[in-house]
């Protein structure tokens, strides 16, 4: 099997049953997220792809956040992408949601969503699940249009909390497959610079999560 193949098989694996209960357990740690959707800003009649999009508790509440929009949502696991389907159905958001099985650190948006590029890329506790992470960060930048962004949110170095919950929490994490990214300021800064776009990166919750915004020069 290809490590993309094995990957995939790990997080069907991890989330064949966590998939029932993730929305409701993950709001009490996954913070930022209804941060980083109200700083999306998605122009009318614009594009948002959402990179690792899981059950689509993100895309459903992006959906009714900017009405005007079309959102793309693309993930490795078959399983979460089930419940995604049906989240955005239950929603009636159907017509203005597009789902993709695939590996997000190297797509193609075009075969897969028949999108060349978008308005917005958002990529929401999911770098920190994807092995070769950093190649996500550039896929991701390559799918962002001139003038649009890239938003991240994620968990941060945990630098203003106790060392004791900061070893507590990675012991944890580890268990579901996630290593927080102590060096993503610098891979979005490394490739930022490639392409001339500005970075804003800031701790949130005494560093317990992070949020980027990347934002590409027309
Ligand atoms: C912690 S969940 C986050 C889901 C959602 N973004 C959220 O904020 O609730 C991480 C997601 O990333 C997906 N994922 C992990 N590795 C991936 C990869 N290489 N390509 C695409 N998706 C991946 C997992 O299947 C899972 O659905």
């Amino acid at each position: 099997m290809s490590s993309a193949g094995s990957h995939a098989a790990l997080m069907d694996g991890v989330y064949r049953r966590q998939r029932h209960i993730y929305d409701i357990t993950r709001k009490y740690y996954l913070l930022g997220r209804d941060h980083m959707i109200a700083g999306l800003g998605v122009p009318d009649g614009g594009t948002a792809l959402e990179l690792g999009c899981g059950t689509g508790r993100n895309l459903v509440l992006a959906t009714r956040r900017y009405p005007k929009a079309r959102f793309f949502g693309l993930d490795i696991s078959t399983a979460m992408l089930e419940t995604a389907a049906r989240a955005v159905t239950q929603e009636g958001a159907g017509q203005r949601v597009k789902l993709a099985q695939g590996d997000a650190t190297g797509f193609d948006a075009q075969t897969l969503f028949g999108e060349a590029g978008f308005d917005r890329v958002f990529i929401s506790y999911s770098l920190s699940m994807i092995p070769g992470w950093e190649k996500t960060v550039g896929a991701a930048l390559a799918a962002v249009k001139p003038g649009g962004s890239l938003h991240v949110v994620d968990f941060g170095r945990q630098e203003r909390l106790p060392t004791w919950f900061k070893r507590l929490l990675r012991a944890w994490l580890a268990k579901f497959h996630v290593t927080p990214r102590d060096v993503m300021a610098e891979a979005l800064e490394s490739e930022s610079r490639k392409c001339g776009a500005s970075l804003s990166f800031r701790p949130l919750y005494r560093g317990y999560a992070v949020l980027a915004v990347v934002a590409r020069p027309r």
